[in-house]
């Protein structure tokens, strides 16, 4: 196993650099019942190289992601691996926030979620009503940490600051070589308060795979351009990633991309040929 952790916010717990998402895995806007054991299967791969952080969500397949999660999940001990969901956006009310979360810890067939994420902003809800929902779900141990996902700073610290009991560990926004917009505020911010980043999309949904840069300079570490890009990111402090992969060949690159780093000067040659 690939040992390359990275602590959790201001928690004193470690998770993988990179972890494993789950779009698309159990269907996308619907369940898809047709690749069940091949998901799987991918899933039980990937906890074993290492990736041993699954992110899903409510809303992924309609719930039937976290069903697969739960599939994969019953042959370890829970504490071998590191489960990450979210609250749909709509439902951000604190008494249908509670019930969600009830309705993933059922799919999921677990006691606990580790990392519990409010998905996306919903402007029509008061945010207050929806931290404390949030924090209410920590102190009923639903989930041990909370955090957000497409929240812009501003709303960021908005959230921290209706909380008492503990803090926002994460926020999981878009981020790799081809999509910097965190790069300007939310990223240092998180960096110096002790937030984790967790990058979605890191492979730009497979293209950066493909990317000549990327190869050419992974040339000289024997890597391929995927985890180029995958290595670019948990480069920097507090940033972890999410890839998805079903694809074994997949999986075993990606798990590949943890354990080592980049020299500075490649890193930041990078950062310049995609900016
Ligand atoms: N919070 C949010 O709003 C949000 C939004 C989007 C995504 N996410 C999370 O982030 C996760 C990752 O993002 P994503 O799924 O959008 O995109 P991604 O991880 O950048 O790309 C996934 C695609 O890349 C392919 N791939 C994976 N590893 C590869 C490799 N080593 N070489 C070549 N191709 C490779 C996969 O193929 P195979 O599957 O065939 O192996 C899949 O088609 C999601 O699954 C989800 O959990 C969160």
């Amino acid at each position: 196993m690939n040992a390359d952790l990275k602590i959790l916010g201001k928690s004193e717990v470690k998770i993988p650099s990179i972890g494993m998402g789950t779009w698309g895995i159990g269907g996308w806007a619907a369940p898809d019942t047709s690749r069940d054991n091949e998901a799987i299967e991918a899933m039980q791969r990937g906890i074993q190289l290492g990736m041993w952080l699954i992110d899903t969500a409510e809303i992924y397949g309609r719930g039937y992601s976290e069903e697969l999660v739960g599939k994969a999940i019953r042959d370890f001990a829970r504490d071998q691996v590191f489960i990450v969901s979210k609250v749909d956006t709509n439902h951000l009310k604190y008494d249908d926030l509670i019930q969600a979360c009830q309705r993933s810890l059922y799919r999921l067939r677990t006691e606990y979620i580790d990392l519990y994420l409010v998905h996306s902003p919903n402007y029509r809800i008061p945010l207050k009503e929806t931290m404390n929902g949030m924090e209410e779900l920590v102190k009923r141990e639903m989930v041990r940490f909370i955090g957000v996902s497409n929240f812009p700073l501003n709303l960021m610290k908005e959230a921290q600051s209706y909380l008492n009991i503990t803090n926002i560990q994460a926020n999981q926004v878009k981020y790799n070589l081809k999509c910097r917009y965190d790069e300007t505020d939310l990223l240092p911010y998180c960096q110096k308060e002790g937030i984790t980043l967790m990058a979605y999309t890191p492979l730009e949904e497979g293209s950066l795979a493909l990317n000549q840069i990327l190869k050419d300079v992974g040339k000289e570490y024997g890597k391929t351009a995927a985890q180029m890009a995958l290595n670019w990111l948990i480069c920097q402090e507090n940033v972890v990633t999410i890839p998805k992969a079903i694809n074994s060949k997949h999986l075993d690159e990606n798990a590949e991309a943890m354990g080592w780093r980049m020299a500075k000067q490649d890193f930041e040659k990078l950062s310049a040929a995609f900016a």
